[in-house]
């Protein structure tokens, strides 16, 4: 059996987009990279845990997962918004059980442990007589938080995981100028969330993520309606430090009556940032793709969808826009399901990237590549 180093090493990050493969098979079916991707990517990387809507009152809590850590993330009476592992200090039952929800304090369900909504432990029932319990050591232990436009992103990352400095980059830094300035002038203050969805894929997650970032590459075959809306021969794909662009102007004529009712303006976004945020915008739609390894080979995606107007005026041209993006998921199970199975044969060990079309895919593959070999010596 070929050891975990030798299966990272056996990716060439260094071979240019003409010359290069896709990660190798094993990358995808191997129980030890997938642990690893969840120690090296996950619990060091900035991941989505709660819209900033959530978020507004003093009490206001959500509570999430970051590489299956439970988090909960919490505006204080002092409107600070702040992060913390949802694990009692007691016996490490989960103290917030609700997926949101406003409190006064936090407390443990289990044995009743309370704690302030800024972490402090505050109250202990039937505790005295316990001998040097230092009650200030034991609050909720804090992650990093911070917010970037509708979003708050959480960091798990400890003090032991952390590398130099500069290796552990703020929000900001880590999405980058540009990614920031492209953002801005679309506006994403002016929609309101409508509505979560909850997709299960069988397959990686790295599977997902390749499908999402194949440039479109897939669209005329797969997704009938989408391609009748998309100028394929037009669809661009940009790559940032840590995130692709792909865009596609739309077209009106000959689109497919249902896709075309809602997928309208003159372009569509498709932002991914390292390693499994997505950003889809349409004029007058938005959609948020989280993508959370459930497992090696199960995979959850949540989608949020965004609207301008969210009143009951509006629900059934929402709900129509969700439909056509619901059909494009379904349309996409069955093949990443497919691709999974085939990952698994002895027949594919790796395979060649278009350079018209994956170079997002060959981002990703080197991102993910410096992040694995991090610990790995
Ligand atoms: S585990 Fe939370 S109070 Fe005991
Ligand atoms: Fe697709």
């Amino acid at each position: 059996m070929k050891s975990l180093k030798e299966i990272i090493d056996s990716y060439d990050p260094s071979a240019p987009l003409p010359q290069a493969s896709t990660i190798p098979a094993s990358w995808y079916i191997d129980e030890r990279v997938y642990e690893l991707e969840l120690q090296n990517v996950f619990a060091r990387s900035w991941q989505l845990v709660a819209r900033v809507d959530q978020l507004l009152q003093p009490g206001s809590y959500v509570t999430t997962e970051i590489g299956g850590e439970p988090i909960v993330v919490v505006r204080g009476a002092d409107k600070v918004l702040r992060g913390f592992f949802n694990v009692c200090r007691h016996h490490a039952a989960a103290v917030m059980t609700e997926p949101e929800g406003t409190a006064n304090h936090l407390r443990c369900p289990y044995h009743g442990w309370t704690y302030s909504l800024e972490g402090e432990l505050k109250g202990t029932p039937d505790f005295t007589g316990v001998c040097d319990f230092d009650r200030a050591a034991n609050g909720l232990l804090s992650i990093e938080t911070s917010v970037w436009e509708n979003w708050v992103f959480g960091r798990t990352e400890t003090s032991e995981q952390r590398l130099p400095p500069n290796d552990s980059p703020s929000l900001e830094n880590f999405l980058g100028a540009d990614l920031i300035t492209e953002i801005r002038p679309l506006g994403l203050e002016s929609l309101h969330w409508m509505e979560r969805r909850h997709y299960s894929f069988d397959c990686n997650w790295k599977v997902f993520v390749d499908n999402y970032l194949d440039g479109g590459y897939h669209v005329p075959h797969l997704h009938k309606g989408l391609d009748s809306v998309l100028d394929y021969s037009n669809y661009m794909i940009e790559n940032g430090e840590h995130f692709c662009l792909q865009w596609s102007p739309l077209v009106s004529e000959g689109a497919e009556a249902q896709t075309g009712a809602v997928r309208q303006g003159d372009r569509a976004l498709y932002y991914w940032i390292y390693p499994n945020f997505m950003i889809n915008w349409y004029q007058g739609a938005m959609d948020t793709n989280l993508v959370i390894p459930r497992g090696v080979d199960k995979t959850e995606v949540i989608f949020d969808f965004y609207f301008p107007d969210v009143s009951a005026a509006a629900r059934e041209r929402n709900q129509a826009s969700i439909e056509v993006g619901q059909r494009i998921q379904d349309e996409d199970v069955a093949i990443c399901k497919s691709v999974q199975r085939g990952l698994n044969s002895r027949a594919y060990n790796s395979g060649r990237l278009s350079v018209r079309r994956e170079a997002g895919e060959h981002l990703f593959h080197r991102l993910l590549h410096a992040d694995l070999l991090h610990t790995i010596s």
